[in-house]
């Protein structure tokens, strides 16, 4: 796996790596996505914005490239894609590991924890708090505060702020309601399949409010629960409440849910179908996801972030030093009326700062498609975008594109518009044999227009990104190409016709040395 500078080597300082000519060099470490730069993460958590500053903070291991010591690793951004690494925010003491939450900025100072001379507002987060000195582990609500922008965090005294003596009670999803003036935090009960809602005046007492579920998708616990208001383009407010399940997800293993209904400060009440599952992403790699807390009104957007993994699989990744990537961040919105209501996602306009050089061609038949990617794009590497309109008319026969195709290796997107389904295929992706649920084909019946069928994909060195029809439907994936092949190919009829094609290489964002 990755480099041949670490082969042979299995553990690496942060100073030693950092300084090694190596560093985020790695053939499968991601060039626009969020990761580590070395050891564990898994999901988001704590994502806050205040001052010109995205906070991110992630579920990581300081000390391996397993699953272990849970602490808050933080970074930074301005423009949601290049990040700067931070010390990690809060560590696992006296054998409580911090787990998933949430960060809210507490401008009221609700708390109190902001001091006459304090220039900043408390920035808090509230995380669960896993006791691992006792037996399976005890699973309570904590807080900490930082005063400083989140350079630096004090853990409450007082902790846990909330605590039923269960062993799987975790993930705290905390807003502010502004019609009662109140935080409300969402929190799962994992094996109950139930999420609950408790409301509080200054983040440490916390009342009881209601339950929800099971309903939608409960073929796996329920984890990282995400519940705010989402405007629809004509301004109507929907209440959205996101669940996290592992197993039982469309793909199989991890992978995110989401209902549409309201919320009167008491009680969620869903408008979608609750006996059909309303599933965030269709590919195998999206879980945990989240959204940012405190976007500024002006802005008025709600963005997100995804763990791209699968709890399956996550530990067997065959990347190092590092281990585990975050999805895009993602712009939500709501579209469609009634029961149909649902989430579409798609790349907030910060993307478009990463585009480097592009090309397009219309009305193109697909093998016009092949020919012009082969004149005009022969070194085209990783990250790269690209879109495009198909119009399948006559044609009988799927559209397939096919990505990294070399040989036998190749990861294929098919769209079958008279069947009404879509196929993501990594079966044959390139290193596929690190674990046995990595290699997957999956079905999938295809939403919104099959005669217009707008496709974007955005790939990096180990990974694949698909929003069909304006983001209607997504389908995240790992893959691990071995030899990166031909970028893109589309096969098909010649009835085919795309509409547009646009080609952009982007400009690698991630690990660039100051
Ligand atoms: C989800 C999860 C959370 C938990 C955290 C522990 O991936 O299991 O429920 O807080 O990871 O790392």
């Amino acid at each position: 796996c990755d480099t041949p500078k670490q082969k042979g080597k299995t553990s690496w300082s942060l100073d030693e790596y950092a300084s090694s000519n190596g560093y985020y060099k790695e053939i499968w470490r991601p060039g626009i996505h969020f990761t580590p730069q070395i050891n564990w993460m898994n999901d988001p958590n704590g994502m806050v914005y205040y001052d010109g500053e995205f906070h991110l903070f992630y579920q990581y291991n300081p000390f391996g490239q397993k699953w272990g010591h849970m602490s808050w690793g933080h970074a930074v951004s301005s423009d949601l894609f290049h990040w700067k690494h931070l010390p990690v925010a809060l560590l696992e003491e006296d054998g409580v590991m911090i787990f998933s939450g949430s960060a809210v900025i507490d401008w009221n100072n609700t708390t109190g924890f902001q001091k006459n001379k304090d220039p900043h507002p408390p920035m808090v987060a509230i995380y669960t708090g896993h006791y691992t000195n006792l037996g399976h582990g005890l699973q309570n609500q904590h807080i900490a505060y930082s005063l400083d922008k989140g350079r630096t965090w004090t853990k409450y005294d007082k902790n846990p702020v909330l605590d039923h003596k269960m062993e799987n009670f975790r993930d705290p999803k905390v807003i502010w309601y502004d019609h009662e003036k109140c935080w409300i935090m969402t929190v799962c009960l994992p094996l109950e399949k139930k999420v609950v809602f408790y409301k509080s005046k200054d983040l440490k007492k916390w009342l009881f409010l209601s339950e929800f579920g099971p309903a939608g998708a409960i073929d796996g616990i329920w984890e990282c629960p995400d519940l705010f208001p989402l405007q629809d383009r004509d301004g109507n407010e929907h209440w959205v409440l996101i669940v996290n399940l592992n197993p039982g997800s469309y793909a199989g293993g991890s992978g995110g849910q989401y209902f549409i209904g309201k919320f009167d400060g008491r009680t969620f009440r869903p408008i979608t179908n609750i006996n059909k599952p309303l599933w965030l992403d269709y590919g195998k790699d999206y879980y945990a996801t989240v959204t940012w807390s405190d976007i500024p009104e002006s802005d008025g957007r709600r963005l997100s972030l995804g763990w791209m993994s699968n709890w399956e699989y996550a530990n067997n990744l065959p990347v190092a030093p590092w281990r585990s990537a975050m999805s895009l961040p993602r712009q939500w919105v709501v579209s469609g009326k009634g029961k149909n209501l649902r989430l579409q996602q798609t790349l907030p306009a910060e993307f478009l700062g990463l585009r480097r050089s592009g090309k397009s061609l219309d009305h193109a038949t697909v093998n016009e498609a092949n020919q012009f990617i082969k004149n005009q794009f022969v070194d085209l590497q990783p990250p790269f975008e690209v879109s495009a309109t198909l119009v399948p008319r006559h044609s009988t026969e799927p559209v397939r594109i096919s990505f990294f195709n070399h040989n036998t290796q190749k990861t294929i997107l098919e769209i079958d518009h008279m069947g009404r389904m879509v196929e993501f295929d990594r079966s044959q992706s390139g290193n596929v044999s690190f674990h046995p649920r990595f290699p997957s084909r999956t079905q999938i019946p295809l939403e919104g227009s099959n005669k217009r069928i707008h496709m974007k994909a955005v790939v990096d060195n180990s990974s694949i990104e698909i929003f069909l029809n304006d983001g209607l439907q997504t389908i995240t994936s790992r893959v691990f190409p071995v030899d990166r092949g031909t970028p893109i190919t589309f096969s098909g009829d010649e009835k085919t016709r795309l509409l547009d094609l646009h080609v952009w290489k982007l400009k690698r964002s991630m690990g660039i040395k100051d």
